[in-house]
């Protein structure tokens, strides 16, 4: 048999995946390209970049691992691609980490009513999601606007090149804002409140479905949105264990057997991978990223692990000093693109380390805030699988697993979306018959970390002082 290749179109780089049928990894490529912010808040890229990333990918893979058997693809998800009648690119990709559409979010709320919106949809609108840059495009660039064809998601502009087919699956058009999210089809009722013609939009596919071929033949599973895919690579097919993500942003994710939402929809209600199953996740904006940003500016240069070794020199709490982590706006558990980030309780004593301890420590109190959320909808979890960058410290994972009140369990092959493209991918080869049994065949358990027992009753008392400081911030007057 062939390699199963995943590809996820990330917001820095293509990374690509080859794993064979027991999920060992045959070979991996990784091709980066430049985000662009032309104005403050703004978050584009060329969608040739992604292109052209893809190409040399799979080129190296090819090399590696032999011809593939069959295509995964995942990627960033709520990007927008404007594609003309003859399928070229218009302007660039404007991102999910762009903030430039608070108005059009107040308008769709306004239009169609932020109640039957979270009926409709699962979710409110939030700057991130498609819809509000599609209603953005027609406000500001209307010339533009009326040259749009068709658009695509960041992945599927890229089936678009390999395949030559426009398509996109249920997980990632969840986060769009204009799927019926309960029956996995697009809403005309959403579609005809915000005046979109649905003839712009591409086909649905379940995920493991196959989209297309590649010239040369290979299977394109539809694929699913970077959350749904990353947790099927740590094995969240079902409800079971949770996934936590520390990556640039943060993310406790919940499979559900049947769809619910949070009737505040302060969690995002998405379509899994698995063709009869959702999820509801909170997402923190900056997570990892908080620790990057304090690296950078404090201790350019320095190893993670020697900023973890001088914060693991602090007890529990940091004598005092708490992190809010909104450096940039938040989405869970307050849609507010202008919450900013704080240090509150700064000491003359506090180094450092102390600094690195409270970031740590506010990221896992986020976390803390979105697992409640998830609990509120019903079920309480017994443990969470975790990956991304900032699972690699075990102080972290501590610190997340005494505040979650939960254990943590790493997996043997933490390769992300990736992993659980080349997945999707090997179901629509038919390699497996289901996602679930794919998932059984690949993903194994790795570490297991506990709560340390002594932390935990002080995160349970700082956390209350944490959980004020969002609404006294935002109240401050200037
Ligand atoms: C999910 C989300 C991010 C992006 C970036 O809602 O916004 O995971 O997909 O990777």
């Amino acid at each position: 048999m062939g390699a199963l290749v995943g590809l996820d179109v990330g917001t820095s780089a293509v990374k690509g995946l080859a794993i064979d049928a027991d999920g060992s990894v045959l070979a991996r490529a990784e091709v980066g390209y430049p985000l662009s912010t032309p104005r403050p808040g703004w978050a584009e890229q060329d969608p040739a970049d992604w292109w052209s990333a893809t190409e040399a990918v799979l080129a190296r893979l090819d090399e590696d691992a032999g011809a593939p058997a069959a295509i995964g693809l995942s990627g960033q998800m709520h990007g927008l691609v404007a594609l003309d009648d003859r399928d070229r690119v218009l302007r660039p990709a404007i991102l999910w980490n762009d903030q430039r559409t608070g108005a059009e979010c107040a308008e769709i709320e306004a239009t169609v009513g932020l109640e039957r919106l979270i009926e409709l949809t699962g979710n409110r609108a939030l700057p991130g999601f498609t819809a509000p840059k599609l209603l953005w495009l027609r406000r500001h660039e209307p010339d533009l606007y009326g040259q749009i064809a068709r658009i695509a998601l960041p992945k599927d502009y890229v089936r678009l090149r390999l395949c030559g087919t426009h398509a996109i699956d249920v997980a990632d058009a969840s986060g769009t804002l204009l799927l019926d999210v309960a029956a996995r089809r697009w809403s005309d009722e959403v579609l005809d409140a915000l005046a979109i013609d649905a003839a712009m939009l591409p086909p649905v596919l379940e995920c493991p479905d196959i989209s297309g071929e590649t010239a040369a033949g290979v299977p394109v599973a539809a694929g699913a949105g970077d959350q749904a895919a990353g947790a099927l690579g740590v094995g969240v097919d079902r409800p079971g264990p949770l996934s936590v993500v520390l990556g640039t942003s943060g993310v406790v994710f919940a499979a559900l057997e049947h769809y619910a939402s949070d009737p505040q929809a302060r969690l995002h209600a998405f379509c899994h991978a698995v063709p009869d199953a959702w999820h509801v996740m909170g997402v923190m904006l900056s997570a990892a990223g908080s620790l990057r940003w304090l690296r950078d500016a404090v201790a350019a240069g320095e190893r993670y692990d020697a900023l973890t070794e001088e914060a693991a020199r602090w007890p529990a709490g940091t004598d005092g000093l708490l992190f809010l982590p909104y450096l940039a706006g938040e989405r869970t558990p307050y849609p507010d693109p202008d919450a900013r980030g704080a240090f509150i309780g700064l000491e003359l004593r506090h180094d450092r380390g102390a600094l690195v301890r409270a970031v740590l420590e506010g990221v896992a109190y986020g976390l803390r805030d979105s697992l409640d959320l998830i609990c509120e909808l019903g079920g309480t979890p017994a443990f969470a699988r975790v990956s991304g960058g900032g699972a690699a410290s075990r102080l972290w994972l501590q610190i997340v697993a005494s505040v979650l009140e939960l254990p943590l369990e790493r997996v043997a092959v933490d390769e992300g979306a990736a992993f659980g493209a080349a997945i999707l991918g090997g179901v629509a080869a038919q390699i497996w018959p289901d996602v679930g049994t794919a998932v059984a065949a690949t993903v194994r358990p790795g570490e297991r970390i506990e709560p340390v027992p002594e932390w935990v009753e002080v995160y349970r008392e700082r956390r209350a002082r944490y959980q004020a400081l969002y609404p006294a911030l935002r109240d401050l007057p200037g």
